[in-house]
């Protein structure tokens, strides 16, 4: 009778907030899942199983999960064998507390516990408590990402590291994820292999600071510096990545600009493979600012580094994060945020009212920013950052970019819709007669720019990475 039970399908319903380390972390979590026969719902109501994947970088995010878990409290009185949990960055910070805030909660998964998913489940189900998982580990599992659910296309994620070491002093996510520790290449490669294997063209290797990964395997004793010797730093890992059968694309987020190397700046040369956009988060143009945030460089050091960027590479797209209003931040420090942005062009930029973090230093600083104050500045870098990406996408009219053909557009079924190398959305009218389809390259020549994608006209199929 119980292998029955076990044997047929069960529901999940998995809710994701945060930044592509959650992303990644459910599709593990729903990879461990599909191993005990859970399916993934897009509906909470008829799920046997709910999870809420938390982020907690800004505003009230701990307020946001109890109202979020609110909404399924009613279908737990129906459903009593419904499982109910919370996973991600809230549930590593807040623990025990969510248990004894959300009566109806089974289930607390911390950030380095996703792949003990299913003897928690059972622990839940079978001895009928309920659980908090938030230890932290020092190392990585063997085993700890060798599940995975995709259904993201032709373009997927691989976490290469997990944590940081850098406590910025306003941010909460080496607090949420830990210390910084790297997962070896040869697990990172074998993920990639499996992936092309199973149709995806283009990876994006993800870390808090992918600048300081090495290989634990290979490293020993860590010489410091970026780049590290061939199979053991970033460029090492990038190579070994690019050179998999099938990939055509590579791409990594996040840099700490103080990290960057020559050596990853030169990669871009060298390996045709390589995206030209680069995610240099600059937080601020004030060097006082920047000096409380605890960023580790300079307005001057950080333009330096751009600037060569996009003298050796024209092509090069650069996108950055901003936070207004950080404690302390006068309109002189603004000022010198918004001649920044508007001195290097910026391709996008994620732009955040700074948001006040338990337990981080920044939390506790004199001269905190009135929200008002912070909500005027957003808008002014926002209102001016519209002009500048509008300018920028329209100096691609009339150039051809390569297309990575992610499927139909969203709003006109005969158009496919994908990316270009400096990650912009293109959309073009598909030709019927090339039988193009998700994961083929297109060169698509620019006729219209928006602010948010592009638009084109097939020129020829691209058969590899041929675009430059
Ligand atoms: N590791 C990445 C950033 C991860 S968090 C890096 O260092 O670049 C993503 C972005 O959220 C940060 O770049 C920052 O701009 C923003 N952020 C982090 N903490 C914040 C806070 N307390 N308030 C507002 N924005 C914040
Ligand atoms: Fe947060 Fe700074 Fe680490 Fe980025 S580098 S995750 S902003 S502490
Ligand atoms: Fe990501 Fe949010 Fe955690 S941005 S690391 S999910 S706090």
């Amino acid at each position: 009778m119980r292998d029955k039970a076990e044997n047929s399908e069960k529901k999940v319903f998995l809710e994701t907030f945060g930044c592509q380390m959650n992303d990644n972390d459910s599709e593990r979590l729903l990879g461990f899942l599909s191993g005990m026969n859970y399916v993934p719902t897009g509906e909470p109501q008829g799920a046997d199983l709910i999870i809420i994947n938390t982020c907690s970088i800004r505003d009230k995010a701990e307020q946001k999960v109890y109202s979020t878990l609110g909404r399924f409290r009613a279908m737990k009185d129906e459903n009593p064998g419904l499982i109910i949990g919370v996973a991600g960055c809230v549930a590593q910070q807040a623990g025990e507390k969510l248990l004894k805030r959300a009566p109806y909660l089974d289930m607390v998964v911390g950030t380095n516990n996703v792949h003990r998913i299913e003897s928690l489940i059972d622990e839940v189900s079978r001895r009928k408590t309920r659980v908090v998982a938030t230890e932290m580990n020092p190392a990585i599992d063997a085993g700890e990402y060798s599940e995975r659910y995709l259904n993201s296309g032709p373009r997927a994620f691989v976490s290469i590291m997990r944590g940081c070491d850098n406590f910025c002093s306003y941010c909460i996510v080496p607090f949420t994820r830990g210390r910084e520790v790297s997962r070896t290449s040869s697990e990172i490669i074998d993920e990639v292999r499996r992936l092309a294997d199973m149709g995806v063209r283009e990876v994006t290797l993800i870390g808090q600071n992918v600048n300081s990964y090495r290989d634990p395997e290979k490293g020993g004793e860590w010489a410091g510096g970026a780049g590290g010797a061939e199979g053991v730093g970033f460029t090492g890992l990038l190579r070994g990545v690019a050179a998999v059968e099938g990939i055509e694309r590579v791409r990594f987020i996040t840099s700490h600009p103080k990290d960057i190397s020559g050596e990853l700046i030169g990669l871009f040369k060298d390996e045709p493979k390589l995206c030209r956009h680069m995610h240099l988060p600059v937080q601020s143009g004030s060097d006082a600012v920047l000096k409380r945030m605890g960023r580790g460089y300079t307005r001057q050091a950080y333009l330096e580094k751009v600037y060569q960027l996009k003298e050796l590479y024209p092509d090069m797209a650069v996108t950055t994060d901003v936070i207004v209003g950080f404690p302390g931040e006068t309109k002189a420090d603004f000022r010198l945020t918004m001649d920044l942005v508007e001195a290097v062009r910026y391709d996008g930029i994620f732009s955040f009212k700074y948001s006040p973090r338990p337990g981080t230093r920044a939390a506790g600083f004199d001269g905190q920013v009135p929200d008002e104050v912070k909500s005027d500045r957003l808008s002014v870098l926002q209102e001016a950052q519209k002009g500048i990406a509008a300018e920028r996408n329209t100096s691609l009219l009339g150039k051809t970019l390569e297309v990575l053909v992610e499927g139909g557009s969203r709003l006109d079924a005969t158009e496919l819709t994908g990316r270009s190398p400096c990650n912009r959305v293109v959309n073009f009218p598909a030709p019927a007669a090339e039988g193009l389809a998700a994961g083929m390259l297109a060169y698509v020549g620019i006729t219209a720019a928006f602010t948010n994608s592009l638009r084109g006209i097939y020129k020829e199929r691209s058969e590899s990475c041929s675009w430059r």
